[in-house]
């Protein structure tokens, strides 16, 4: 197809890509260009500004490292992402919301008896006791399940940023019990901000918006017959609760924080129950090794 005017560039587009074999990629890529074509009509772009774009994405590739993934945070920061774990991981009034896996589980965390810490070496911060049940739908504990945790530093750092703490510290594997119970022993961990070095960075001050996240605690919840659940809580105290930069607070995810006076100074507890729903148990791709 010739193109006559600025119009027919959609058509001759879609015209070009009607034979796709596979029809989710024809679904897919036809809507993908009616929406992008329809943006450039919107906003006018320029082309300044359809070079800026480029150089946009082009930058978030290149500051792309075995560490850091710039293109997952770019669509962290646009909501991209909260937004397809919410498609497909529909709310429910009865099993726990699931939440972003973010970019900083790994696989093999230890495996840690009830109670154990999850700190691997003197951390310092105000001591932490996580408790709950593993359990379906029905009530039922769900003996035996696997609760996989991950959680930031006092200082807001994962222990892979961080040359000061040790491999795997605030990772740790545990085994619910009979009654589908598990505890465990940490330091409260804080909110941190996404990384700002690269062209995220850039996107996030030219539109006035800071980088944090609350602080939070991940979990990945495994048994068989049942769909994983991965999911955060956020501490019900944190700052920047109604503005994560990643959106990713749920009112159901907030869990309370209890603060007491211990013999050693502050000490904080949370109780937080993982409900999972049937379906399959999966383990996804971790982000980083
Ligand atoms: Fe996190």
């Amino acid at each position: 197809m010739i193109v006559e005017d600025q119009a027919g560039v959609t058509f001759a587009v879609e015209a070009a890509m009607a034979r796709t074999p596979d029809p989710r990629l024809r679904e897919i890529m036809g809507a993908l260009v009616r929406h992008a074509h329809a943006f450039v009509r919107e906003v006018r772009l320029t082309e300044d500004e359809f070079e800026a774009g480029l150089d946009f994405l082009v930058g978030i590739g290149q500051a792309t490292t075995s560490t850091k993934n710039e293109v997952v945070l770019a669509c962290d920061v646009l909501g991209v992402s909260t937004l397809v774990g919410l498609l497909n991981n529909p709310m429910g009034p009865d099993h726990t919301a699931a939440a972003l896996l973010g970019p900083f589980w790994r696989k093999n965390a230890p495996a840690c008896g009830l109670g154990d810490s999850i700190a691997r070496a003197d951390t310092p911060g105000v001591p932490l006791l996580v408790s709950g049940q593993v359990r379906d739908r029905s009530g039922a504990p769900i003996v035996g399940a696997k609760v996989d945790v991950w959680q930031a530093s006092p200082v807001g750092l994962y222990e892979n940023q961080d040359p000061d703490q040790p491999d795997m510290n605030l990772r740790g594997l545990f085994t619910a019990d009979e009654q589908g119970a598990f505890h465990f022993r940490s330091v409260r961990p804080a909110g941190y901000p996404v990384p700002t070095d690269g062209p995220v960075g850039l996107l996030l001050s030219a539109q006035q918006r800071h980088p944090y996240r609350p602080a939070h605690l991940h979990f990945m919840v495994t048994a068989p017959g049942y769909k994983t659940l991965v999911t955060q809580v956020f501490a019900d105290d944190s700052e920047n609760l109604d503005s994560d930069v990643t959106f990713g607070v749920i009112h159901s995810l907030l869990g309370r924080f209890e603060t007491e006076d211990g013999p050693d100074g502050p000490r904080c507890s949370l109780v937080y129950d993982l409900v999972l729903e049937p379906g399959e148990s999966r383990i996804p791709a971790a982000p980083i090794p």
